[in-house]
């Protein structure tokens, strides 16, 4: 996820301030790099850009001078490629005549990167928003116009993204959705259009909603609406916004969590979009498979992916793969280490200290390190032989719910590919969590005035759902403050069956090969008077037996734990709400923990 504005206006104005403030205002989309474009009456192009987050990029190459009649700013939050300054956008083609820059991923970027070369064009970056600038050069040079060029690129380029360009010698802007968000803005004698509405609503409220396949034409004062299919003119008024800028950022919801939450089926999808296509999946996945050992390592939530990452990668290609907590790694498993093992290292932030130590040790003694991780350009990525990006874009709410989904999501993709099977029944993913998200949102409604009060719960879950037991564990003991501890079902009558009063509340999180275990659990903690909750399927035991069931889609015992997570989540959110905290910034925790 990166954050593309453009604005033209009326004559030559000076557009650094209004570039500047876009792009503050887009940051939390990105921060690896930043770039902007200004395009003179006179059919010059003034771009710069560089590593760097937009305060000190703006101040070392003074945004603020620059001056146009159209202008393109870009943040960069990098999936592939690491942040460098050729890889920053904007773009431009091979002569300077267009400039572009763009959100989401071409997931046919080198492909189409290789055949730009060979017909000898300019290719400067690896990036693929080049390649989007390329691949409306190529049709410009047959000698069409802008609006035909761009028809032709959106045929070519594959993947979730949408960009933004402009031509030298024209009054015009154009940018084209498909697949990633977009929304222009109409002001007098300006048009603007970005990412997101936070950056349009200072310049303007009367904004436009951009549908996947248009493309939009920006003049002075007006927008026009194309269809990218055939051409064809779309008429659509504009809306006036009321929201504040605040309240645009968390994209209507109250806080940035429950916004992640509701971005995990957008997320998932990208994703799996991505390594479809991607050549550096088959050789991690034969590295993985070939392996003397293989450790998965991680902290926290990363840890948590690992877990469910060992199972799947033993049922789905049956080999063992080893789980370890990043500090644990050292004492327990190091002695062991030798050349041929291999370490999936996983990190959303890519800079926990924990886990960045387990990776030295292990690489000093021949393991080779790989990596699952969501901000590119960290140390994990640097550090790691290879990588795949968890592409989630920022996570800015510091529980984390889209990259644990992607985390989780990534292994399984892995293992299905491990174990020589299709991965097409992943492609029902996104659907489903949006099922859930919907089917559970108001289930969880009811059970949080109940559960809102409790200080001391339990989340039991079990195989492929013990890793999800401790997720949603982990989720409310960060976000509601209360002590909540996730276990393996079958470990709850060794011991913590004590602490069951009348009402005490356990939550049970239940595959679909899993109900008779877990409704043993349930009785146990039922017949003394505590109160079981039931995440799962619908089935007709799990609905005799425990007080609650918060019924999951039916999706098989693979998906299930994908599903099971998001109630969890949902109601770790919604307690924390109920006892007037902030979910997005808990106490005492960091996002990123670069301490031992
Ligand atoms: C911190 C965060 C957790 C996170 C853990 C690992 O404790 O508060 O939410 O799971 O670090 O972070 P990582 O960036 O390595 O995934």
């Amino acid at each position: 996820m990166c954050g593309i504005f453009g604005i033209v206006t009326s004559g030559e104005k000076d557009l650094g301030p209004v570039l500047i403030e876009a792009g503050w205002r887009l940051s939390y989309r990105g921060y690896d790099s930043v770039g902007c474009a200004t395009l003179h009456a006179d059919g010059t192009v003034d771009l710069r850009k560089d590593v760097g987050r937009i305060e000190d990029v703006a101040r070392r190459l003074a945004f603020h001078e620059m001056r146009g009649t159209r202008g393109i700013v870009q943040l960069r939050w990098a999936t592939f490629g690491a942040p460098s300054q050729a890889n920053a956008q904007p773009h431009l083609d091979s002569d300077g005549d267009l400039v572009g820059a763009h959100n989401g991923n071409v997931v046919n970027n080198v492909e189409l990167r290789e055949a730009f070369i060979a017909q000898g064009m300019v290719v400067r970056s690896t990036n693929d928003g080049e390649t989007c600038v390329h691949a409306v050069e190529r049709y410009v040079d047959q000698g069409y116009s802008m609006l035909d060029a761009i028809r032709r690129a959106y045929r070519d380029l594959e993947g979730d993204y949408a960009f933004v360009i402009g031509r030298v010698g024209e009054e015009r802007l154009y940018a084209l959705k498909k697949g990633s968000g977009l929304v222009a803005g109409i002001a007098d004698g300006e048009a603007c259009v970005s990412s997101d509405l936070p950056s349009i609503l200072p310049l303007t409220r009367r904004i436009v909603r951009v549908e996947d396949g248009e493309i939009v034409i920006l003049e002075p004062g007006r927008i026009e609406l194309r269809r990218a299919a055939d051409g064809a003119r779309i008429d659509r008024d504009p809306e006036v916004i009321a929201e504040t800028v605040e309240e645009a950022q968390k994209g209507g919801f109250p806080h940035f969590m429950l916004k992640e939450i509701h971005e995990q089926p957008q997320r998932a999808g990208e994703m799996l979009h991505l390594y479809e296509a991607s050549p550096h999946v088959a050789p991690l996945v034969e590295r993985m498979r070939s392996a003397r050992n293989l450790y998965l390592v991680g902290c926290g939530t990363s840890y948590h992916a690992c877990l469910l990452g060992a199972v799947y990668i033993a049922r789905l290609s049956g080999r063992p793969a080893i789980p370890v907590l990043g500090p644990q790694f050292v004492p327990q498993n190091l002695p062991a280490v030798g050349p041929g093992d291999v370490g999936v290292f996983v990190s959303q932030s890519g800079e926990t200290k924990d886990v960045l130590l387990a990776l030295e040790a292990a690489r000093s003694r021949g393991l080779e390190p790989l990596a699952l991780v969501n901000v590119i350009g960290s140390t994990l990525m640097r550090e790691s032989r290879a990588y795949l990006p968890l592409a989630c874009g920022y996570e800015v709410s510091v529980p984390a719910t889209k990259t644990f989904m992607n985390q989780a999501l990534a292994f399984l993709y892995l293992a299905l590919r491990m174990g020589g099977h299709s991965t097409a029944a992943l492609r029902q993913i996104p659907e489903l969590i949006e099922r859930t998200i919907s089917a559970t949102e108001g289930q969880i409604e009811t059970l949080e005035g109940d559960l809102a009060g409790r200080d001391d719960l339990y989340c039991l879950g079990y195989g492929l759902t013990y890793p999800i037991a401790l997720e949603g564990a982990l989720k409310m003991k960060e976000v509601t403050y209360a002590h909540c501890e996730g276990m393996l079902s079958t470990e709850f009558k060794h011991g913590p069956l004590s602490a069951v009063t009348e009402g005490y509340p356990v939550i049970f999180v239940s595959g679909p090969e899993d109900v008779a275990r877990i409704v043993s659990g349930v009785n146990e903690v039922t017949c003394r008077g505590g109160r079981a909750i039931a995440i799962g399927e619908e089935e007709p035991r799990l609905r005799a037996n425990a007080h609650d069931l918060i019924v999951l889609p039916q999706a098989g015992p693979l998906l299930n734990p994908l599903l099971a997570v998001v109630p969890l989540q949902l109601l770790a959110y919604r307690m924390s709400v109920a006892r007037g905290l902030d979910p997005d910034h808990p106490r005492n925790l960091s996002k990123t923990l670069t301490v031992d």
